[in-house]
């Protein structure tokens, strides 16, 4: 299949798979940032996830509460919780898949950039005890601004010289999830069928959505349809933050959308063909070192980079718009990893 979206309902498969009983290849997952608004429902999502056969959770506060409370249910996945620096490494060790959802939120009148004094530090630290203790792992970066983030670990990864770019993700599938629901509700059609791939960054005009190539394709959109359309998938975050008023950002979303993520990169590196995604990548598909597009999930991650296919007169505009903020971001981040 020519790089479709994986699976129509990934959500139900979830669910569904999560009351049988699995086996399957060992896995393990850690979650550093377990017990904050993302990692509490991320923690549950891949407790349900049968592939998941060790979970450990790592937060620096409120680990032992979260890791009792996922512990007691009765899935596959044994949890362990991880509450201090010192146990960071038996957190990491052996793992198959970490996921990152550690560092502030957004509050109103915030960029994603007006995080990045504090979240470089803990990605960079944490990307450390990465390289160290599970330097084979796949990680998935959640934490802000995923533009810079993604770029300070691969440049962490390297000074490490355990770099492999077909393991290192920023998780742009939010953008993807809020891209079909905005779509499926205004072409009329049922959003379980939707896909539509979401390329470039994640942040304002970095988020690209592609809806000329969305399917079930329509005509029932008009081009005002389309870029209100795009708007809002380039808003969604900050539709959240200014809803939740001061209280964070998107949670429950990312949880679903990062586990929807984690379990193809799960499915990809269990050997289950066609898995493909859209993730914040290292890329060649432009002149941008790193970008987002579709990506075909392996035994080693990263199978392929897909192209970005045929653009609308409007989304070549909108990439040629966003390729200056996301360069200056990507280097932003590489710079201060060489200085750190
Ligand atoms: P939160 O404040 O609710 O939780 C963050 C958690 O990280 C806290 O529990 C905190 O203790 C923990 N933490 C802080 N420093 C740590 C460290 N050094 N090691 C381990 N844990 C540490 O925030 P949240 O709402 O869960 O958001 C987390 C991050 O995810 C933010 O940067 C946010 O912008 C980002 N985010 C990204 C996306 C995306 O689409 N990629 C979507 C939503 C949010
Ligand atoms: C999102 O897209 O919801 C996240 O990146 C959080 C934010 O700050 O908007």
């Amino acid at each position: 299949r020519g790089g479709a979206p994986s699976s129509p309902a990934p959500s139900s498969h979830i669910l569904r798979r999560s009351f049988s009983v699995e086996s399957g290849p060992e896995r393990k997952v850690a979650i550093l940032g377990a017990a904050g608004g993302i990692g509490q429902p991320l923690s549950l999502l891949m407790k349900l996830n049968p592939l998941v056969s060790r979970l450990a959770l790592y937060d620096i506060a409120g680990t032992p509460g979260v890791a009792a409370d996922v512990s007691h249910i009765n899935t596959r996945a044994e949890v362990k919780g991880y509450a201090a620096e010192e146990q960071l490494g038996q957190a990491l060790e052996g793992s198959d898949l970490v996921i990152i959802p550690a560092g502030v939120p957004r509050k109103p009148g915030m960029t994603r950039d007006d995080l990045f004094n504090i979240n470089a530090g803990i990605v960079k630290s944490l990307c450390t005890a990465i390289a160290k203790y599970c330097p084979d792992a796949l990680v998935n970066m959640i934490s802000n601004p995923v533009n810079s983030t993604v770029p300070i670990a691969a440049e962490v990864f390297k000074k490490a010289g355990t770099y492999d770019e077909k393991k290192l993700f920023g998780v742009t599938m939010l953008d993807v999830v809020r891209a079909k629901t905005f779509y499926a509700g205004k072409a009329n059609v049922p959003v379980s069928e939707v896909n539509v791939p979401v390329v470039g960054g994640h942040a304002g005009i970095t988020i690209l959505p592609l809806f000329s190539q969305a399917t079930p394709a329509t005509n029932a959109l008009s081009e005002d349809d389309i870029k209100a359309l795009t708007k809002r998938t380039q808003d969604g975050g900050t539709e959240v933050v200014e809803a939740k008023a001061g209280k964070g950002s998107a949670t429950l979303s990312m949880a679903y959308a990062g586990a929807i993520f984690a379990d193809a990169c799960l499915k990809g590196l269990n050997g289950v063909p066609d898995i493909v995604e859209c993730s914040f990548v290292q890329s060649s598909i432009t002149e941008l070192p790193f970008f987002a597009s579709k990506v075909r999930l392996g035994k080693n991650g990263v199978e392929e980079v897909l192209g970005l296919g045929t653009l609308s007169e409007y989304e070549k505009q909108g990439l040629e718009n966003l390729k200056a903020e996301l360069k200056a971001s990507i280097e932003k981040g590489i710079k201060f990893a060489k200085d750190n």
